[in-house]
Order: C-alpha cells, then sequence, then structure tokens
C-alpha cells in the first residue's frame, strides 16, 4: 500500500502530501476570497443532504451538481437557488471547473472507487460516501489515486465524530473492560414482504442509464436497478453489510485499533422477502483478529431484537454503544462457583467456595444517545464529517474519516459477502491485503469494469 500518509498513532492526524500541496500553496490555490468551491456528483437521498449541509458552511460556494437524471438536476439547481451553481449531466465536464476544489460523490456504491480516482486526477479533493468500494482493489487504487496527487479524501462513515464513540474508544484504551475478546454488532429490522418485483421497461425520461450503469455490467433497466434500491442487487452494491456494515464495523475498527481480520466467515441467504431484490435478508458474518472475533447480525424481515448497536464484552464489563455509550460490569467470584450445584459434587469433585460475587469495575455512561441504526438522533455527525473534511482541505491534515479507513472496513464488509457467495470462509492476509490459498476468492478482489471505464480507471492507476 503507498505510505504517504505520515501516521501519527497517538492522535491518528497526520499531515499529507506535504511535497505537493502544502497549507500555504492551498490557500494561493482558493484565492483571495479564501472561499472553497465545491461540486456534487449524484442529488439522490443523501445527496440531497449534504447540499442541505453545505448550503449552511458559510465558507463554502456550490459551485456545482451533476447528475444523470435530469430532473434531479433541475430539483437540486432550485432548491440551491444561486445563479452561481452550475448543472452538469456528465461529472467530466464538472471536473474541468476551475471553480472546484472538492468533490461530494454520493452516487450509488459502483461508481464511489472511478468518481474518486478521477476527481483526484483532475486535482479535486474528495468526499465519497461509504461503501467505499465494491471490491477489494478498488480500496487500494483509491489510496494510490489520492496519495499521487496528493488528495484530501474523506469517506462518508461519519459516526466517528460522534462524542459517545470517542468517548467509548477512550474506554477501551484505559482497558477497564479488561481483555475484549469479543464484539458483536446487529442490525434487525422489519420489511416483509419487501420493495415488490419491478419489470423490465424503458428507464424514465431524463435518466441516462448507460452512464448511471457506468463501469457496472450491461443490464436491462428496471425501476429497482436504478434510483434508491439499487443496493440491494450485487451489481451496485453488497446489501446491508455494505450498507449498514459499513457504519457499525467502522466504529469497531477505529475504536479497536486493527487493521484487518485474518479469517472471514459468513453464512445467509435471501429467504423471506419476496421482491426482486438479490443480496442476503439474513446474513451472519464472523471476522477473527489476533486477539478478539467481531459478529454481525443483520435480519432483514424480524425486528423482534432491535438495534442493539455494538457491544464490546470483556472480562471485567461490556460495553454497548448507540451513539451514547454504556459500560457495564462483570462480577468477580470464584470459578468454582460458577459450577451447577444440583444435589452437590460427589466425593472427589471440585469444592465450592461460596464467595460473595464483586463488581470488577464501576458502572459508566457518555455521550448523546442516537438512532442505533443511522445514527442521526442525537448529534449532526454528517455535518462534523463535512466540516472535517473542509478544514482538512485548508491544513492539508488527515481528515478523521480518510480513505484508507474507508478501504478496510469495505474489505472487511466485501470479505464477508464473497465468503457468503462462496460458501466457504476466506483467510485474509491483513498486512498485504491478500486472500491467502483461495484463488476463485482472490479472483474476486476486482470486478472488471465495462468499456469506456475500464481505460478510464487505467490511465491513472496501476491496476
Ligand atoms: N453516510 C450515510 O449515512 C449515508 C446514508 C445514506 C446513503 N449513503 C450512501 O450514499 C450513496 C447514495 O445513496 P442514495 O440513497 O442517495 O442513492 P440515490 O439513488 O437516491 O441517489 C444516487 C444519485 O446518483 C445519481 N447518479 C448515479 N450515477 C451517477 C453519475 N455517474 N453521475 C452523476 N450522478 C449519478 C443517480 O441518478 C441518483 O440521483 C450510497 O452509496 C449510500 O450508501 C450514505
Amino acid at each position: 500500500m503507498p505510505d504517504k500518509v505520515k501516521t501519527n498513532p497517538s492522535t491518528r492526524r497526520a499531515f499529507l502530501g506535504t511535497a505537493a500541496v502544502t497549507a500555504a500553496s492551498y490557500q494561493r490555490i482558493l484565492g483571495a476570497n479564501d472561499r472553497i468551491g465545491v461540486g456534487f456528483v449524484g442529488f439522490g437521498l443523501i445527496g440531497k443532504q449534504h447540499v442541505a449541509d453545505f448550503k449552511k458552511f458559510n465558507d463554502v460556494d456550490i459551485a456545482g451538481v451533476c447528475d444523470v437524471y435530469k430532473p434531479r438536476v433541475d430539483e437540486a439547481l432550485a432548491y440551491i437557488a444561486n445563479p452561481n451553481t452550475k448543472g452538469y449531466a456528465d461529472f467530466r465536464k464538472m471536473y474541468e471547473s476551475k471553480d472546484i476544489q472538492g468533490i461530494v460523490v454520493a452516487t450509488p456504491d459502483h461508481w464511489h472507487a472511478l468518481l474518486t480516482i478521477l476527481a483526484c486526477a483532475a486535482g479535486k479533493d474528495v468526499y465519497v460516501e461509504k461503501p467505499m468500494t465494491v471490491c477489494v482493489d478498488e480500496g487500494k487504487w483509491m489510496i494510490q489515486a489520492a496519495r499521487k496527487h496528493n488528495r484530501i479524501v474523506s469517506v462518508g462513515t461519519q459516526r466517528r465524530h460522534g462524542k459517545g464513540v470517542a468517548a467509548a474508544r477512550k474506554v477501551v484504551e484505559s482497558g477497564a473492560l479488561g481483555k475484549i475478546h469479543s464484539v458483536r454488532m446487529a442490525a434487525f429490522r422489519n420489511i416483509y414482504p419487501g420493495f415488490g418485483k419491478t419489470p423490465v421497461s424503458d428507464p424514465p425520461a431524463g435518466l441516462d442509464y448507460d452512464m448511471w450503469l457506468g463501469p457496472a455490467p450491461k443490464r436491462p433497466y428496471t425501476a429497482h436497478r436504478g434510483l434508491y434500491h439499487f443496493r440491494w442487487f450485487w451489481d451496485y452494491s453488497g446489501g446491508q453489510m455494505t450498507n449498514l456494515g459499513a457504519h457499525i464495523i467502522d466504529q469497531v475498527f477505529w475504536i479497536m485499533d486493527v487493521k484487518g481480520p485474518t479469517l472471514v466467515m459468513s453464512t445467509g441467504g435471501r429467504y423471506a422477502l419476496e421482491d426482486d431484490g438479490e443480496t442476503p435478508d439474513v446474513q451472519d458474518a464472523s471476522w477473527v483478529f489476533p486477539t478478539f472475533t467481531m459478529h454481525c447480525a443483520i435480519r432483514e424481515a424480524n425486528a423482534s431484537r432491535g438495534d442493539p448497536g455494538q457491544a464490546y464484552l470483556g472480562t471485567k464489563g461490556s460495553m454497548t454503544i448507540t451513539g451514547s455509550y454504556q459500560v457495564a460490569t462483570e462480577l468477580k467470584g470464584d470459578p468454582v462457583d460458577d459450577i451447577p450445584k444440583f444435589q452437590g459434587q460427589p466425593i472427589g469433585g471440585p469444592v465450592y467456595s461460596n464467595t460473595a460475587k464483586k463488581p470488577w469495575i464501576e458502572p459508566s455512561s457518555g455521550g448523546v444517545a442516537s438512532d442505533s441504526r443511522y445514527g442521526t438522533g442525537g448529534e449532526d455527525t454528517m455535518s462534523m464529517n463535512e466540516r472535517d473534511w473542509l478544514d482538512c482541505m485548508r491544513s492539508r491534515k488527515r481528515p478523521l474519516c480518510e480513505v484508507e479507513d474507508g478501504h478496510r472496513v469495505s474489505t472487511a464488509c466485501n470479505l464477508a459477502n464473497m465468503s457468503l457467495r462462496l460458501g466457504r470462509s476466506i483467510r485474509w492476509d491483513p498486512e498485504k491485503e491478500q486472500v491467502i490459498g483461495d484463488r476463485e476468492a482472490a479472483a474476486m478482489c476486482v470486478r472488471p469494469y465495462r468499456a469506456p471505464w475500464d481505460a478510464a480507471l487505467r490511465g491513472v492507476v496501476k491496476v
């Protein structure tokens, strides 16, 4: 992996690419009025949220907005209501604009990597939505492009900015929970029977479907292979594992300070929903790290367990995170007293000591309570992440949610989906970032891009 980010392990902040773009030289690029021109690719559910947020930043000019669905460009321009904002149907035209220093990518997932890579090559900094990639190697290419062109690339895994998450990280660092041997998380909801089936049809007027597909394989249009519902099709996304998993796994990676697992296994299928989606409605995945295991359970057609957020299970205490965090103690006792008593041990068996149990640690809690599924409750972490990106564009420092973080998290999600689709576990080398001993799995780390996008990719990065 390229190593131009100078990482300070204690703060995880670092100066980026000081050789080519310093904070001082960047100020010159911005010009006299010191404002940052931002262009948006994708004005969908979350693109519109980003535009709404950036409108509130008083050092930003919304210089351009691009969408392959023309009615959305029109809606965006009306919403932004600034005569200086330009609308685009083709991002390549917007990337040529000298008025734009930063690009926000909020398209379906299969476009994230290429749009980021081409923006870096065009000299723009990038805020790219999660999940960062649809296959493992895309993340390596994005890092390559960011380092080669000295760009600031932030990823939309904003929940790291939550006060509760930062405080929870300190709890883990302090060692208060003892040995944390497992992390468990879940995303449960009930959307039975699903979103229905949509027949093959012509794309709606104003949608450039070929451009929407971009690097993905050519397929006949159905409404679900388009706006919003793309996330339930393998060509464009990875289901809830990448959709919600990217958020919660990102927090675990940050809190536990890990690079990646050594073994990944996942099972599940689309058992209950009766629509035309492809990705699982039941998925269980386990990742093995040197000192702990991580498990994620996803259910799309039963919400009974609710969404417990994440649980960090240690020898002395457990911590749950649902925006805020709560620490509960384990009880310290004599292990022998945990053996069932029934009629008592016959002669020669273990001898009970009947020692009174005492708490190992004090309970504690902190942070702002939040909707654990969407993370939008008590704090506006998305705005914090956007602000962090803008500030890092000026300072050329490492954002809190940086491209390398996004790559590791997406890799964990993608490996789980690869395991599920292959029907076997995958061994992984987190240092070399390679599958071990499985050619079929290794081949799944790359997805071929459809022409002409394969050439566009190869024009910027070594694939
Ligand atoms: N960070 C978060 O909390 C969060 C929340 C929701 C969604 N997301 C992510 O945001 C992304 C978008 O999700 P959404 O729900 O907004 O999808 P959406 O379908 O509502 O919007 C995507 C938009 O991108 C446009 N588009 C597609 N290809 C394009 C291209 N080449 N150039 C320009 N426009 C293009 C589409 O026409 C559409 O308007 C997804 O990757 C999703 O995972 C992140």
